[in-house]
């Protein structure tokens, strides 16, 4: 597994995120509350660059006339169609069977590193 170091921590604050380009493909990396996430800049749907996509939250399963809003900041939203992702492990909201592919992260000495494998 070839490991490359994208960042300092500092470089992407909690909220944002930094795409860059890894061995031939485009990689988005989002800090959530600290926390480091790389998902493959593919939407899974029909190939939209889908980190460049809004980040939000959802409704949630909730009874009948109630709408719950939820998981604030973690959902990522492909700018074509809409099609909802978890930023924290790429599947999709409505078919937790479709996927953005991820990528392992890890944080050395300040330095973010994705693992490509
Ligand atoms: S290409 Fe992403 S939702 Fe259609």
């Amino acid at each position: 597994m070839a490991r490359h170091i994208i960042a300092r921590t500092s470089d992407i604050p909690p909220g944002g995120r930094k795409i860059v380009k890894i061995e031939g493909r485009e990689v988005g990396v989002f800090n959530l509350d600290g926390t480091f996430y790389a998902l493959k800049n593919v939407c899974p749907h029909q190939g939209a660059r889908v980190c460049l996509g809004k980040v939000s939250g959802t409704t949630l399963p909730s009874p009948v006339h109630e709408f719950q809003y939820g998981l604030n900041g973690r959902i990522l939203r492909c700018p074509w169609h809409g099609w909802e992702y978890d930023i924290t492990n790429g599947r999709s909201i409505f078919d937790p069977e479709v996927r953005v592919v991820t990528y392992p992260v890890s944080v050395e000495d300040d330095q973010i590193v994705v693992s490509i494998p």
